[in-house]
């Protein structure tokens, strides 16, 4: 089978979607070979995600990847948010087929650019390393 179990209940049952209303961090990606967009909002209450929602314009993959890795950070510090890589996010999933792993890494930009606009928004200072490099397309 193409796609794993959890990637199946994950796109069928998407967890954390909607929106939160002032948001302290909000993310937003795209890729753009599929044209597809993913938004991240964080609700941070002492450096831990209190609350996190998505909204996914995308493909299954991105749908699922956005629900899995919004169930890995909720509850985290955002040092370990921060630690979150697309492997992860498919790993948690079971596997992603290789032409679809560029979907579970728009999560993991969405996820940083979340944080780094909670950074920005609180005058929080950091290091700009601590963002890696968006990676958009660079996917076979
Ligand atoms: Fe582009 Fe899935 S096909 S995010």
């Amino acid at each position: 089978m193409l796609y794993s179990e959890k990637v199946m209940d994950h796109f069928m049952h998407p967890r954390n979607v909607g929106t939160i209303e002032n948001a302290d961090g909000v993310g937003e990606v795209g890729n753009a070979k599929c044209g597809d967009i993913m938004k991240i909002y964080l609700k941070i209450e002492d450096g831990i995600v209190a609350d996190v929602k998505f909204e996914t314009f995308g493909c299954g993959s991105a749908i699922a990847s956005s629900s899995m890795a919004t169930e890995l950070i909720k509850g985290q510090p955002l040092s370990e948010v921060l630690k979150l890589t697309n492997k992860a996010v498919a790993e948690a999933l079971d596997g992603l087929p290789a032409h679809k792993l560029h979907c579970s890494v728009l999560a993991e930009e969405a996820i940083q650019a979340a944080v780094k606009d909670y950074y920005d928004k609180n005058h929080i200072p950091y290091d700009e390393d601590t963002f890696r490099v968006p990676s958009h397309g660079e996917e076979a």
